[in-house]
């Protein structure tokens, strides 16, 4: 069934190296690039996935953009958590329909958008964030996504509630089912994990060095063994292949490390 891009809709054009542009559709604006220019008129109407061409003759594919590729290209504040483990992450940390996700901080809100679609319209995502300009940043990019580009699933995503608070300090909602730290000290949040995280939720901590991971562990052994069970710390490398004619081999450049998965679970203290 033919799905037409509208006038107000975000959508990606990608040419033939592969490179994206993203443009938000107006009647009366047009898209100018080196390789000459594309009225907005001409690409509202058309389907999804159809080919336009500049007034040079360049090509160009119109795509609505994943949640992936609109992340490659959004505004970055802080550094974001790359799509690959995002996609971890919501199977590590089991994120359910009708969950309730407490996230710090919020950064760019990359690992927002994807909890608030993998929470459903029955969950809740709380996200903590200390840094107001952070706040601005992710607040614009997730409102930019679920409002202008039609497959983000707006209708069947999450509530969202943005706090500016710092996590070390405490976390005010409780029995949460999930709880997500992506900042640079996660051990300084364990004591308010543990009395706001439900038993049998999930912690997940993302950790660019070992030696985080390291500490983590640590002070979780040392201080809340009788409160979590470590489940797995875990890194994802995933590396794109190419195919031209007969030559079929791995991409020469690829993200190798980006963070490690550390993942725990609550359980009642033995008395
Ligand atoms: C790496 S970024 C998060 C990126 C985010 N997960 C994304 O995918 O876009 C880390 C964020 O945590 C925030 N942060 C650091 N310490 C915090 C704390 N104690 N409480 C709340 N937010 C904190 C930082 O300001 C920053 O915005």
């Amino acid at each position: 069934m033919a799905n037409p891009v509208k006038e107000g809709e975000l959508v990606h054009l990608i040419d033939k190296k592969g490179r994206s542009y993203r443009i938000l559709l107006d009647a009366r604006s047009s898209f100018t690039f080196r390789h000459g220019t594309i009225s907005h008129d001409t690409i509202i109407g058309l389907d999804d996935g159809s080919v336009v061409k500049s007034n040079y003759g360049e090509k160009f594919l119109v795509i609505r953009p994943t949640l992936a590729e609109y992340i490659a290209k959004m505004r970055k504040g802080s550094q974001i958590i790359y799509p690959k483990d995002i996609a971890a992450i919501l199977m590590l940390a089991d994120i359910f329909p009708g969950a309730t996700v407490l996230e710090a901080g919020i950064g760019s809100g990359a690992l927002t958008m994807a909890l608030l679609r993998a929470v459903g319209a029955d969950g809740k995502v709380i996200s903590y964030e200390r840094r107001k300009e952070f706040l601005k940043i992710a607040r614009n990019n997730i409102e930019t996504f679920f409002d202008t580009v039609e497959s983000a699933g707006k209708e069947c995503s999450g509530e969202l509630i943005v706090k500016e608070k710092d996590v070390y300090e405490g976390i005010e909602d409780k029995e949460l089912d999930r709880i997500l730290l992506d900042l640079q000290e996660p051990w300084r949040a364990l004591k308010h994990v543990e009395e706001s995280l439900r038993n049998g939720g999930i912690l997940l901590c993302y950790n660019p060095t070992v030696l985080q991971i390291f500490k983590l562990s640590k002070r979780l052994e040392m201080k809340y063994a009788q409160s979590f069970r470590v489940m797995g710390i875990y890194e994802v490398i995933m590396r794109g292949w190419e195919v031209k004619g007969r030559s079929i081999r791995p991409e020469h450049r690829m993200v190798a490390h980006t963070g490690f998965i550390f993942v725990a679970r609550k359980c009642s203290p033995v008395e």
